[in-house]
């Protein structure tokens, strides 16, 4: 089987993107639907990784800063179904070239606890101590591009 590639989505692919992304923080982690979807999905960049049936089942988003401080990378959200078969990794990157082809040298993330794993492993190295977000555990991570 070859690895999943991620693209940018387009305008189209929001209703589905939005729909996955509901699926794993609002009804799987309890993430209040306010929180979950901001004012920032207006600007960000959005990548998708589909599956053979063209369905999408990974997404993220990524922010750039406008005073050249690090891009920031969130939303991460691979469907449950779909784990482990690489759709995140293609989706981080996708993000992480997205990034770097508008001038970011470094990329930051608030990361779960329960994914410091998946970032390890795609090159982001911990910054400082836990804290609380959306009443779950997260770590800021950051590696440079
Ligand atoms: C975290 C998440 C996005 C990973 O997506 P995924 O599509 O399952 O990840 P991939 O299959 O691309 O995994 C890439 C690598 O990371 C590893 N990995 C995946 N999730 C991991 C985890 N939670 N802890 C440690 N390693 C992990 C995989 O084993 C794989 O390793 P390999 O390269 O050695 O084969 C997904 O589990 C998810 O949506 N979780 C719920 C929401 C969430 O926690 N989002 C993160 C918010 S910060």
């Amino acid at each position: 089987m070859t690895s999943p590639t991620a693209s940018v989505a387009g305008p189209g692919d929001r209703a589905e993107l939005v729909a996955l992304r509901t699926r794993v923080f609002v009804h799987e982690q309890g993430v209040p639907p306010e929180i979950e979807q901001d004012a920032l999905d207006e600007t960000a960049v959005h990548a998708v990784s589909r599956d053979a049936t063209g369905r999408v089942v990974a997404t993220g988003r990524l922010l750039l800063r406008e005073d050249g401080g690090p891009a920031t990378i969130g939303r991460m959200a691979t469907d449950a179904a779909a784990r482990g078969g690489g759709h995140g990794a293609a989706v981080l990157a996708e993000l992480h070239r997205q990034a770097a082809l508008r001038g970011a040298g470094e990329v930051e993330l608030h990361a779960q606890v329960s994914a410091r794993g998946f970032y390890e492993r795609a090159g982001y190295s911990t910054v400082g101590e836990e804290y609380e977000e959306a009443g779950i555990a997260h770590i800021t991570m950051s590696r440079t591009l």
